[in-house]
């Protein structure tokens, strides 16, 4: 395996996969070839299945992210996203977690949900039930939401300001965290003969009083096996990575630009080091799709079924909901710094597709609208991003990218052509090429996802 090339000195670590579902049956993935046919989504014994076959494959983690809201930027509606299953439906997936642990025994499994919305009393107490339900696999993956729709779920007229945002979640994470540790370890005494169940000693009130919640503690349930479940953080602003500095296990970074990666780990670290903890012990799952094949040319034919066009009422309600901005009034021609001036005026993100489009093509350029909602298309699957090869190939890509981002975290694989195929590809075809080279290293060393995750 290769040695790190940054700064970072330490002995370098195996690198870790995780599958995240979070989208595997909408953009029109339950149609594709491959996917389920006969069973749809939220089918729980479609993800039990595939949470036994990724253990088969030594798969450290499953992991699910969440949004609250529907896209509703396109036409100012819901109506595309329902119609055309864009980023919706998606359940709460804590249940469902339950389930799969129930059929397996060492993979983990990554829940998420917002600080910016939950109360940390009620999520620190389901973490811990589902720390104990799977035997210490359980991560919580906290994030601090930028969605509109997200938040008008829960009260809102609009997100609260963006460092506001992260002010909440060290303070949520501060009361989880202190929560868990509300009960010692040995409190519970059960003694038969006396029937005194637990020492008052052992279990504290943690009598917090903050800018945003009041807690009084102590949790209402035992320490769990593995006493805080793994804490996943997913911020990349400068402000986000400074509060996953104070807390954060396991980063899920964006994959996908290596330049953009080392400036993430090498921000990360400084501020591990700031906050007195080793940089060694936090690595960075960076957000990864893979389309393998048993050929280099079977994977690129797979690879361009992504380009198989999905319509401008979907890719139009894809696009304007993760930007922020309705593309449904661009005219029939678009000029692209005209419509990169209107979406910053708008005060949404310019670092999507039109501002990538202006520094490919420039600010003068015109294009058709026709030609807009393809490149918009192809951006919205990642075609660029998306690494595809045999399983040599891609575990050679791989390992070359874990070394120069630090050699610390892995891979979370995401967005599959389709459910479960695709997955199924990458135990079969790229996991035993990796373990042959020994980048990654046993499956399962250890009792918990924490102790996994740490080899
Ligand atoms: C790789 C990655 C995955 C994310 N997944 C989710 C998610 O599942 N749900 C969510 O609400 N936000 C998600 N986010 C958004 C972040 O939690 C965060 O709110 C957002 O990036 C804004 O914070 P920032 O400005 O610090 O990046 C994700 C961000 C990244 C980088």
């Amino acid at each position: 395996m290769n040695h790190p090339d940054t700064a970072f000195e330490s002995d370098p670590k195996h690198l870790h996969l995780a599958f995240d579902l979070s989208f595997t049956h909408t953009e029109g993935r339950w149609a594709r070839p491959g996917s389920w046919a006969g069973r749809t989504f939220p089918d729980v014994r479609m993800f039990q299945e595939l949470a036994i076959t990724a253990e088969r494959g030594g798969i450290d983690m499953l992991f699910f992210g969440d949004g609250t809201g529907l896209p509703d930027t396109w036409r100012g509606s819901t109506d595309a996203a329902v119609e055309w299953g864009v980023q919706w439906p998606r359940h709460d997936m804590s249940p469902f977690i339950a389930a799969m642990s129930a059929v397996t025994e060492h993979i983990g499994f990554g829940l998420t949900y917002s600080s910016t919305f939950m109360h940390p009393f009620y999520v620190a107490r389901l973490l811990n039930s589902l720390d104990h339900v799977t035997g210490g696999r359980i991560a919580f993956n906290v994030v601090a939401s930028t969605r509109v729709s997200d938040a008008a779920n829960y009260g809102y007229d609009r997100l609260p300001e963006h460092g506001q945002r992260y002010e909440r979640m060290d303070e949520f994470i501060d009361v989880c965290q202190r929560l868990w540790d509300s009960v010692e370890p040995d409190a519970i005494v059960m003694d038969r003969e006396t029937g005194r169940f637990a020492d008052p000693a052992k279990v504290h009130a943690i009598d917090h009083h903050g800018a945003f919640f009041d807690v009084k503690g102590p949790l209402t349930s035992v320490p769990s096996p593995q006493g805080h479940p793994v804490l996943v953080q997913a911020g990349n602003s400068p402000r986000g990575i400074a509060t996953s500095a104070k807390f954060a296990d396991l980063i899920f970074g964006f994959g996908g630009n290596l330049a953009s990666q080392t400036r993430h780990r090498s921000m990360l670290d400084a501020e591990l080091a700031a906050n007195g903890r080793d940089p060694a012990d936090v690595g960075i799952l960076w957000a990864t799709q893979l389309v393998i094949g048993r050929t280099a040319e079977e994977a690129a034919a797979r690879k361009n079924e992504m380009l198989a066009y999905w319509g401008d009422e979907a890719v139009g309600a894809y696009l304007s909901y993760n930007s922020g901005y309705d593309f449904s009034t661009v005219g029939s021609t678009v000029n692209l710094g005209d419509l990169n001036e209107t979406i910053v005026a708008t005060g949404a993100s310019p670092s999507g597709l039109v501002g990538q489009l202006v520094t490919e093509l420039g600010a003068d350029h015109d294009m058709s609208r026709a030609e807009f909602f393809e490149r918009g298309w192809k951006h919205a699957v990642g075609f660029d991003t998306t690494m595809s090869g045999t399983a040599e190939q891609l575990a050679d890509q791989l390992e070359e990218n874990f070394a120069a981002t630090g050699s610390r975290g892995g891979y979370m694989i995401g967005n599959p052509l389709s459910m479960p195929s695709s997955y199924v590809d990458i135990i079969e075809l790229l996991v035993p090429e990796l373990r042959r080279r020994g980048t990654m290293g046993e499956a399962y060393p250890g009792r918990t996802l924490r102790e996994n995750l740490a080899s």
